[in-house]
Parts: C-alpha cells; structure tokens; sequence
C-alpha cells in the first residue's frame, strides 16, 4: 500500500468527536509502551505523528489518523499501566468498551504483544473480550528486532497458544525500527478491507 496521504485528525475523549464521514476504522490495542503509536508512525511513513514516549501511559485519547482518505487508524490508550489513576482507568474502560461495542465504523482490532514475552492476563482478556464482541482481530508481535529471526516461530507459537487464537485470527511479526512485517500488515489490512 502506498501511502500518500496521512494526518492527524482528532484526540477524542467520547462518541461526540469521532468522524462522522463514515470512513473505515481499524482500533489498535495493546499493553502500555507496546509500541502502538511507533507501529502507526511506521504503517504512514511519518516520524512524528502519532506521540511516541518511554513514559508508558501516554496515549489517554482515542486518536484519529487519517490515511489516504480511505481508512482511520485509531490509536487507544495502552491498558495494564498501573500508576494510572484509577478514575482515569475507569473512564478510559467505558470509553473502550463503547467504542469496541457500538463503533459500526470498526471493521477489525490490531492487537499488539511484545514478541519477547507471553502474552499477560490483560492480553488475554482483551483478545477474549473481541471476540466475544465478534470483532475480527489481527495480532501483531512487535520490537521484532529484540529477538533473532530464528527465535521468531518459537516465541509467535507461544502467543499463539496463550492468547489461545482462534480460526482466522493472523499473527504478524513487525519492528518500528527495521520496517520488518510493514507490507505484510499493509496487505493483511487491504485483504480484510475488501471482505
Ligand atoms: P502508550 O501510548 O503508553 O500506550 O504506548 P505505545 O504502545 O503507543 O508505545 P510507543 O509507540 O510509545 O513505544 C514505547 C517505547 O517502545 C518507545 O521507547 C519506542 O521507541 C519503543 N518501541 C516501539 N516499537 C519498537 C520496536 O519495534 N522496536 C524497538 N526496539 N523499540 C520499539
Ligand atoms: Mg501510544
């Protein structure tokens, strides 16, 4: 997928500020510091559009790109960050859980693991949670690049198997910081879009 065109559009706290010009949304889940925003800066070619912070808990908003005037990428904010107040959290969970419920825009869930460790309880959760919603989901192992290659199978069969994925659900490797697995999600992204 070419990107020509992609940009920020808004950081919306609830329902009322998001796009109303019927777009396709994909969401992107994942742990705190996963490496959701420096996945998205990477699928549009663009260094510093969406916040990328060694300080976990950045991203509090549901963020809206725009690529392409064809899809949404919506960055969510990280979950398990335990030094996050728990009023926020609260909030953010309804704001999720509307959002992932009702959201007739979203057509699939990219949910980022650390390729290094076993997917954790919150992982877990997430990954049930869509699909008792039904939502499709497309799994991606990410920070790629902290493993050798030939570790890759090993440690994707053991996402695999925690997340205990169901039929249909893909498992991509990828690094923000080689590039690696970024046509391969492009396609992934495009095939679903034309289901
Ligand atoms: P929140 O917004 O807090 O939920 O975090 P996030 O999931 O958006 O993570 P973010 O993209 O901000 O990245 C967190 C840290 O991980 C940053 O220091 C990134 O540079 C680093 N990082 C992200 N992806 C990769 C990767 O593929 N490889 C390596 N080596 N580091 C990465
Ligand atoms: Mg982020």
């Amino acid at each position: 997928m070419k990107v020509t065109s992609s940009e920020f559009v808004i950081s919306a706290v609830g329902p009322k500020q998001y796009p109303e010009d019927g777009l396709h949304e994909i969401a992107l889940v994942g742990r705190s510091n996963v490496g959701k925003s420096s996945l998205l800066n990477k699928m549009m070619n663009r260094k510093g559009l969406a916040r990328i912070s060694s300080r976990p808990g950045k991203t509090q908003t549901l963020n809206y790109f725009r690529v392409n005037q064809m899809l949404y990428f919506v960055d969510f904010p990280g979950y398990g960050y335990a030094k996050v107040a728990k009023t926020i959290k609260e909030q953010w969970g309804k704001m999720i859980e509307g959002y992932l419920k009702n959201r007739e825009q979203l057509r699939f869930v990219i949910q980022l693991v650390d390729i290094r460790h076993a997917p954790s309880k919150d992982d877990v959760a997430m990954y049930d949670w869509c699909k008792q919603i039904g939502i499709p989901t497309v799994i991606v192992a990410t920070k790629g690049d902290k493993i050798a290659r030939g570790r890759w199978l090993q440690h994707t069969k053991i996402i695999r198997q925690t997340l205990n994925m169901r039929g249909g659900d893909t498992i991509i490797v990828f690094s923000s910081e080689t590039g690696q697995g970024k046509d391969e999600l492009w396609g992934e992204i495009m095939r679903r879009l034309r289901e």
